[in-house]
């Protein structure tokens, strides 16, 4: 099992691959805390307009529906939710679907849709999420989610914490891995910190979500992680525990 990092999303499908996708600041954190809470399932769009539509949709089957995701860091105007896992767990009364949209984790989900496995996951369910990379005997590509299209430190440090993990489950390390190792042991004692200081982490900063930073900064509070799916011929994110 070779295991690789890119550091922005594929452009082309990672076809026989299992792809763990991390937003660590903040949607694929947000997603666990979602699963955790007893959310179904995730449709994850790639613009707020598709997810608007798709909420309307999908209230004509299903009671409620949460419309969550953020642009620039804040909710856009008439979703339920913003794209805080902290905010989430304040008021933990969820319904079991929802449908979210952000400006770079979402999109990063869906390049991957077609791989042979695409795992949302964060340092908050890191073993779970290892463990099943491991077990479905591909190779594995980490995906970045990034900055628009651009490298993030934060996901690439978030990258090096699995790099490690899927190392010490037997992976075998390649370039691209290693320089996500490299980057991640510099900082894996104040691992929140330097989510802090990079150039995403200091804008979630400055929008006020400090506790997110801390909380996404959390390793293995959590078992449950998202699979990417397929549900009413859409993409979709549904619970899995190994
Ligand atoms: C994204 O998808 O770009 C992020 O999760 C943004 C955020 O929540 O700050």
């Amino acid at each position: 099992m070779k295991i690789s990092v890119a550091q922005i999303p594929p452009t082309t499908i990672p076809y026989g691959k299992t792809c763990i996708v991390i937003d660590v600041l903040r949607a694929t954190s947000v997603i666990t805390v979602l699963l955790d809470l007893g959310v179904k399932e995730i449709y994850p769009t790639a613009t707020i307009e598709e997810a608007r539509i798709l909420k309307k949709s999908l209230e004509t089957s299903n009671e409620k529906v949460l419309l969550l995701g953020e642009r620039d860091g804040l909710p856009p105007e008439g979703f339920d939710h913003g794209n805080s896992p902290t905010a989430l767990l304040e008021n933990p009364s969820v319904p079991l679907v929802a449908v979210q949209a952000t400006t770079n984790g979402t999109p990063a989900l869906l390049s991957c849709y077609g791989a042979s496995s695409v795992i949302g996951a964060a340092p908050l369910n890191l073993s779970t999420s290892c463990k099943h990379a491991v077990n479905s005997g591909n190779d594995v590509l980490i995906v970045c989610a990034g900055l628009r299209g651009k490298f993030a430190e934060d996901d690439m440090l978030a990258a090096g914490m699995f790099v490690e993990k899927l190392v010490s489950l037997g992976g075998t390390i390649t370039d691209s891995a290693t320089k996500a190792l490299t980057l991640y042991k510099k900082s894996e004692k104040f691992f929140a910190e330097s989510l802090r200081r990079t150039e995403h982490g200091q804008k979630t900063f400055e929008l006020g979500f400090n506790n997110d930073i801390e909380k996404c900064a959390e390793i293995d509070k959590y078992k449950v992680f998202g699979v990417l799916s397929k549900i009413f011929d859409r993409p979709c994110i549904i619970p899995n525990t190994n």
